[in-house]
């Protein structure tokens, strides 16, 4: 038995230890969102989130996850796992930003792109092209959506500031007010 947290979640799954992640998360826990695409950690469909940051889920063993915070695309908004700060409407602001920018073609690579760039914007709140390129070129797009994917990023890292920017105002407005 192999025992693990998804999306903040205790789950118990009976497996070989070797299995990798991402078939536990997909056929024994049945979250389709992580996707395979090359099984060998070179695509990035398969990026979830360990602890917080992106690993590969095809190349990791449900057994090297037993005392982690295992967060997947299905979690990402509400913030599980330590993984990002809830959204609007239980989307992260990259989820939003996704849809603003209409940024996926099929579809199929998007979950693995988002959770990748939510340690982007973790390291980088504001990121340039050349930090998009350094975090993000590991996930590949067979559609080449990526200009479109590094405008969501960066629409999403404008509005986690304008949000944040707000919040200060507002905190500093009460402050006053009760002073
Ligand atoms: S399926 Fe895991 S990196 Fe490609
Ligand atoms: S949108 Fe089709 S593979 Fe990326």
């Amino acid at each position: 038995m192999n025992k693990l947290t998804v999306n903040g979640k205790s789950v118990t799954v009976d497996v070989d230890p070797a299995t990798p992640l991402l078939w536990v998360i997909r056929d024994e826990i049945g979250l389709k969102g992580t996707k395979f695409g090359c099984g060998i950690g070179m695509c990035g469909a398969c990026t979830v989130h360990l602890d917080g940051r992106a690993i590969r889920s095809c190349i990791t063993p449900v057994s090297a996850v037993a005392d982690a915070q295992i967060t997947t695309i299905e979690g990402l908004g509400a913030g599980l796992g330590g993984s990002a700060s809830s959204g609007k409407d239980g989307q992260h602001p990259l989820q939003i930003a996704w849809i603003a920018t209409q940024a996926p073609q099929c579809g199929y690579c998007q979950s693995g792109q988002i959770m990748q760039a939510a340690t982007l914007l973790k390291d980088y709140p504001n990121p340039t092209d050349a930090n998009i390129d350094a975090v993000m070129s590991g996930n590949l797009c067979r559609c080449m959506a990526y200009v479109r994917i590094r405008k969501a990023i960066k629409l999403a890292a404008e509005s986690t500031h304008t949000t944040a920017q707000a919040t200060t105002l507002q905190e500093t407005k009460q402050e006053q007010t009760h002073a």
